[in-house]
């Protein structure tokens, strides 16, 4: 069973850097719980949701202390991060709450950011998080996350394998397991 789960890990840790090259924005933590957006023609856009399919239970978030949001993609990505208590946003502008703003991505193509959220939360809330990386070409890829507001405690430095700062590798959580 271990060993299983080990070589699943290494496998995608395989995968991962073998499809570096093509390098797309991904968040490594939270764990994803959506599918990506919708890609349709621009003039069905008014009719299809902004956010991807719900794929996953929300993930708990640590609403108090430092925790950290994770990502890989292409270096020097501008990312940022917001965030909404409405279940169903339709636009970026749904998102009220900036969590940090323009942030680019590492060399390595990493990016760990420790993260103490800038505004009040409830214990339990409910909520989605919008994370958008923005290309030199103004290029903009996003992904949506459903959180659920909870006290515990998540240190960067307790996960170093979800919070890559420097160029240690990324094991990204097998999709078996969400
Ligand atoms: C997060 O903050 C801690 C404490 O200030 C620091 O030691 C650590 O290097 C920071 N990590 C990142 C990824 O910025
Ligand atoms: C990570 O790797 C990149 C590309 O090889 C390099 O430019 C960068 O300096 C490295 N960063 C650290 C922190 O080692």
């Amino acid at each position: 069973m271990l060993s299983s789960l080990l070589n699943a890990l290494l496998l995608l840790v395989w995968a991962n850097q073998a499809s570096a090259a093509h390098a797309n924005f991904h968040v490594q933590f939270p764990w994803m719980t959506r599918t990506q957006y919708p890609k349709t023609q621009p003039e069905l856009q008014r009719f299809v949701p902004f956010c991807g399919d719900i794929i996953h239970n929300p993930q708990r978030y640590g609403r108090i202390y430092r925790n950290f949001l994770s990502f890989s993609g292409h270096p020097g990505d501008l990312v940022s991060a917001r965030y909404t208590r409405t279940r169903v946003p339709r636009s970026a502008e749904d998102f009220p709450h900036a969590i940090f703003d323009d942030v680019p991505i590492a060399p390595s193509g990493q990016l760990c950011v420790n993260v103490t959220l800038p505004f009040d939360t409830q214990e339990g809330e409910y909520g989605v998080m919008y994370f958008q990386a923005v290309a030199p070409t103004g290029g903009v890829q996003y992904w949506c996350l459903d959180v659920r507001m909870s006290d515990i405690i998540t240190l960067p430095e307790d996960h170093p394998a979800m919070c890559a700062a420097g160029n240690e590798t990324l094991i990204p959580m097998p999709d078996e397991y969400l």
